[in-house]
């Protein structure tokens, strides 16, 4: 049985991967300090909370040999990243440098990492394809799209082969556990206008309305956790078989506004809140969707939740106690 590491295992993303890789026989190590994650998402069996460097690491090496590593673990939001640059420089790479290390020292040649639209920056396309152009608008982007680049450097130095997602808007909650997008600071669009309608905020923020769009709000593509994960294994499952270190996007191929999920969240939820029209925010493109065939073709994913699937399931997660009682924890 392959032994599998996933690093950042009990956040939102992560926690889904991990549950993905236990349905599939995987034997699943996860590592999480809790900064952001929650231990009920994944449970303690073989779970270790402490913070990714060296020495924690090689303690674990210990007990055991990992076949790849699953990478979540970072600092995620982009906008902190222009407000404390320094903090995402020595988490998202330095700190990520030694699980690179880690991985070189004791042989582990299969590493599948969460990276992020962020590359693009403010992309020539509303379609956007892994060979456009990437210039990132952020420090956090930055991290990502630097880390693609040393990973594609061990790949043909250290033969570590390995898979970047470029995730679009991962959204949604699980269909069949309890989890979902639960942040310590929510920085996310679906989350935030479900805390609106649950009354946990006062209304929503639209950062303009005069993008060139059908209602002029920025259009952006949603993707569910749920094909988020599949993604995941299905890379793993390619690197097992050989495949070359590689990269791809992952989104739904369409857009909607943010007027449009408003709306999609209050027709569901039945609730009406306040919604203030404030300035642009700096680095917003009108529309950013993914063109997802290079994982189409070569990893056969294709994303099987639409918006509504995104919004029911996001819904039935915000609605459940264990939401609640997470968010009362915060
Ligand atoms: N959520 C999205 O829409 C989105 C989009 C693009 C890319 N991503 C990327 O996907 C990954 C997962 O995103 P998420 O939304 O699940 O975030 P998350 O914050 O829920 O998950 C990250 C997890 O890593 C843990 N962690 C962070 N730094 C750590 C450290 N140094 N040591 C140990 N644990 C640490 C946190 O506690 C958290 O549980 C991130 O790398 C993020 O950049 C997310």
């Amino acid at each position: 049985m392959r032994t599998i590491l996933v690093l950042g295992g009990a956040g939102y993303i992560g926690s889904n991967v991990v549950w993905s890789l236990r349905d599939k026989g995987y034997n699943v190590v996860v590592v999480d300090d809790l900064s952001n994650g929650h231990l009920e998402f994944i449970g303690t069996e073989s779970f270790f909370k402490f913070h990714i460097n060296k020495d924690n690491l090689e303690n674990l090496a210990k007990n055991y040999n990992f076949d790849a590593i699953c990478w979540f673990s970072a600092l995620i939001e982009a906008g902190e990243s222009m407000k404390n640059p320094g903090i995402f420089l020595q988490s998202n790479l330095s700190e990520n440098f030694e699980v690179l290390e880690f991985a070189k020292n004791h042989g582990i040649k299969h590493i599948v990492f969460a990276s992020s639209a962020g590359v693009y920056g403010i992309p020539d396309k509303q379609v956007v394809s892994e060979t456009d152009r990437t210039d990132p608008i952020s420090v956090y982007g930055l991290t990502k799209l630097t880390f693609e680049k040393v990973l594609s450097f061990y790949s043909s130095i250290y033969g570590i082969s390995s898979v970047s997602l470029r995730f679009f808007n991962a959204s949604g909650a699980s269909f069949t556990r309890n989890i979902g997008e639960a942040h310590k600071r929510e920085s996310h669009l679906i989350p935030i206008v479900f805390n609106a309608a649950l009354g946990l905020r006062d209304g929503v923020k639209v950062f303009g309305n005069d993008y060139k769009t059908i209602d002029g709000t920025c259009i952006r593509d949603y993707v569910h956790v749920e094909d988020l994960a599949n993604a995941f294994i299905l890379s793993l499952e390619y690197l097992f078989n050989g495949g070359e270190t590689n990269i791809f996007n992952l989104g739904n191929g369409e857009g909607f506004s943010v007027k449009q999920i408003i709306d999609k969240v209050k027709e569901v939820t039945k609730v009406d809140f306040k919604v203030e029209i404030t300035g642009r925010r700096a680095g917003d493109p009108d529309i950013e969707i993914a063109d997802y065939s290079k994982a189409q073709k070569i990893l056969k994913w294709n994303p099987k939740y639409k918006l509504d699937d995104i919004i029911s399931s996001a819904w039935k997660w915000h609605k459940s106690d264990t939401y609640a009682s997470l968010m009362r924890s915060v």
